[in-house]
């Protein structure tokens, strides 16, 4: 043994560097992921505030689901299987991809891609504390609009627009942003 290699000790649980070992693992650029979210910031105020609207809540389809570029129409709940602050998760846009619907108090029905834009752990829903939470690094995002709390993520949640036909809720597209 080296004599002069310094001894390590195991992290205190007050240590403040104990979640900060991912940056360890996984280094990250912040000033790549600065530019990302000014370029993903211009295409939002691009798309205007009234496709926002529309892209976080579920649309009521009486007729034929949507159709067109990067649209599909994947079943994912019925109605009547969402009680209030329930959620449930999904493959979208296909085996490799998940979604979360959630059927929010106060807004309804709304849908995220479940990946962290931190660095792609699966998020959760805690309906108690009305949050999503990725449990990796403590990142925590806004259900009501996916947008970042807290925690090293520094972009919003792709959201994925619904629709409901007979009773049946579908995701349709994933909006990045
Ligand atoms: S993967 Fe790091 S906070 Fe989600």
């Amino acid at each position: 043994m080296n004599d002069a290699t310094p001894m390590r000790h195991p992290p205190q649980p007050n240590d403040p560097t104990l979640h900060e070992d991912w940056r360890e693992e996984f280094p990250y650029r912040h000033d790549e992921d600065e530019q990302m979210t000014r370029r993903d910031l211009l295409r939002f105020l691009v798309a205007g505030s009234g496709a926002l609207f529309l892209a976080t809540g579920a649309i009521a389809i009486s007729g034929n689901l949507p159709k067109g570029a990067n649209v599909k129409a994947v079943a994912v709940a019925r109605v009547d299987e969402l009680g209030e602050n329930e959620f449930r998760v999904f493959d979208f846009p296909d085996q490799y991809g998940q979604g979360i619907v959630i059927n929010l108090p106060g807004k309804g029905l709304v849908a995220y891609s479940d990946v962290c834009t931190h660095l792609s752990c699966a998020v959760l829903y805690q309906p108690d504390q009305k949050r999503l939470f990725c449990p990796c690094h403590e990142g925590v995002f806004d259900p009501t609009t996916g947008n970042v709390r807290a925690g090293p993520p520094t972009r919003p949640l792709p959201v994925i627009q619904l629709a409901v036909q007979n009773g049946i809720i579908y995701a349709v597209k994933m909006e990045e942003r």
